[in-house]
């Protein structure tokens, strides 16, 4: 059976440090995360020989299952969404690790009993009594479930073995005050060094060799700031609706599901000074720096700055879609937007002046997610004479998802006596290059938190630095109080406001 090597993904971006025997218990275990990313991503990681040999999932719920039909839930959670098709003898193993303990997320007896069965279990799984707590659970029980874990005495202190950690599962908050209570109410129990709030963007791949492409090659850093970057594009479009989160989304929205975290994590990788070393603090400090540096938008900025839309009916691969309001569980009336596109500025030495645009939309053309930094033009002095027929900038395109990897657009001459110039692309794409699938971001997360690694993972004080920013947004639409919202038809990549947005100067989204 696989056992744990050394292997580039146990490598953590501060120090080689290796993920440790740990039992994994997921509150939450019998939920959609659980059986379609944590199950499916802890079985690769074991096919891939990462995990630690000795380990131990314990799915807790009020769901009505017990060991073997938790067993069950992993295998049609494998069969579905594992990027490894299921070997009958590696999940029997992975299978041996699995158990369940059924109750409710405020009952003392039923966190009496998990401790119970930790003791019982961890000794024939090797594993020396460090414990995973995983929240994968609705923010509204998170507080009651750190206080229980605490009562049960399943905590230990920081700074002796063996370790407890927790991660907190997205959404951290609905707004910067609850954010504020469910982290203040962490850290009644754990110490910040135990606690790994998740972000699964900062998981990806290719988000992760933003730090390697900027700081591991000479040729972009000098580039990199105000004097020769035009602007910057970050847009993760998404083909699917709501799909059946209705109850959760109606709450949230775009701006709130993917624009407070994931899209702002990713500008802060973009953006971020090079930290003068890997450790996860100094990398964190520099994330947080950008979050602090970005300027305010609030008042009657909001609507020059900021477009929110929502789907209409539309088609999807050409098959008609209902439009969001008509979607299960979502309100007639419903203003919750599906679609955000903003343009914000860093008031920083880097960036200043630099417009960063933004944009994220549910039922797109197509999922794409990337980063694309747009360059100045070259002087109209040798080549860019005509005005009405300007050269085609530079563009490095960062692609997060699908189809991973990097280009680069040039000015080159076309073959032939006359000098005519034509844009072409260097094209660097993972796939081709290293033949593989990349890990799923679950996968290197969970790692990270064996191995206590927490570069990528949200600090206390970055949660709350975007959070502090998105509320002048929030706010100012609350104010409004808009009935309507532009609409865009689903299949299309946003409504007209959005163009306008960009157009207004002298710009346009990049077509993807
Ligand atoms: C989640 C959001 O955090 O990220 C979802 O709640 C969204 O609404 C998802 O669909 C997108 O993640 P990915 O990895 O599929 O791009």
């Amino acid at each position: 059976m696989p056992t744990a090597s050394p292997n580039p993904l146990t490598v953590g971006l501060s120090k080689a440090l290796l993920p440790e025997p740990c039992s994994l218990v997921i509150f939450g275990g019998a939920g959609d995360l659980s059986r379609r990313k944590l199950l499916p991503g802890l079985y690769n990681l074991m096919r891939d020989g990462v995990l630690p040999a000795n380990f131990a999932v314990v799915g807790f719920a009020r769901t009505d299952l017990d060991d073997e039909r938790f067993r069950a839930l992993a295998r049609e959670g494998i069969e579905k969404y594992s990027r490894r098709s299921l070997d009958p003898d590696a999940f029997e193993h992975f299978a041996r690790n699995l158990f369940f303990v059924r109750g409710g997320f405020a009952d003392p007896a039923a966190y009496a009993a998990l401790a119970k069965r930790l003791d019982e279990i961890e000794p024939g799984c090797g594993v020396p009594g460090n414990r995973i707590f995983y929240l994968s659970i609705p923010p509204s029980v998170m507080g009651v479930c750190v206080d229980q874990l605490q009562t049960a005495g399943l905590v230990r202190p920081p700074d002796a073995p063996p370790f407890s950690r927790i991660i907190v599962e997205k959404p951290i908050g609905h707004d910067l005050e609850s954010a504020r209570q469910l982290n203040a109410t962490v850290a009644r129990v754990f110490d910040e060094n135990q606690v790994f709030r998740i972000d699964h963007y900062l998981g990806k791949e290719t988000v992760q060799s933003l730090l390697v492409m900027r700081f591991a090659n000479s040729i972009f850093e000098p580039l990199w700031n105000q004097k020769y970057v035009d602007h910057v594009q970050i847009t993760v479009a998404e083909e699917e609706g709501v799909g059946t989160r209705a109850n959760y989304y109606e709450e949230a929205g775009a701006l709130r599901d993917m624009v407070q975290n994931h899209i702002l994590q990713v500008l802060c990788l973009t953006a971020m000074e090079p930290p003068w070393s890997l450790s996860p603090d100094v990398v964190r400090d520099n994330r947080r720096a950008v979050l602090q540096g970005l300027r305010p938008i609030a008042g009657k900025d909001v609507e020059q700055h900021v477009v929110r839309a929502q789907y209409a009916s539309g088609f999807h691969h050409g098959v008609e879609v209902p439009g969001y309001r008509n979607e299960p569980n979502v309100k007639p009336d419903s203003t919750t937007e599906t679609y955000v596109a903003l343009k914000c500025f860093i008031d920083n030495w880097r960036w200043a002046g630099v417009p960063f645009y933004l944009r994220t939309g549910k039922r797109m053309p197509k999922r794409a997610s990337e980063i694309a930094v747009q360059f100045k033009e070259v002087p109209p002095i040798l080549f860019n004479t005509d005005l009405h027929s300007p050269l085609e900038p530079n563009v490095l395109t960062v692609r997060i998802q699908p189809d991973e990897g990097l280009s680069l657009k040039i000015a080159t001459k076309l073959p032939g006596p006359k000098v005519r110039i034509y844009p072409v692309k260097m094209d660097f794409r993972y796939g081709t290059t290293f033949g593989e699938q990349s890990p799923e971001a679950y996968e290197r997360l969970l790692l990270d938190v064996m191995a206590g690694d927490a570069t990528l993972f949200m600090r206390r004080d970055a949660v709350e630095a975007s959070w502090t920013w998105a509320m002048g947004i929030l706010e100012a639409w609350q104010e409004r109080g808009t009935r309507w919202l532009p609409q865009y038809p689903a299949g299309s990549w946003g409504p007209l406001e959005a163009e306008k947005l960009i157009g207004a100067d002298g710009r346009k989204w990049r077509a993807l």
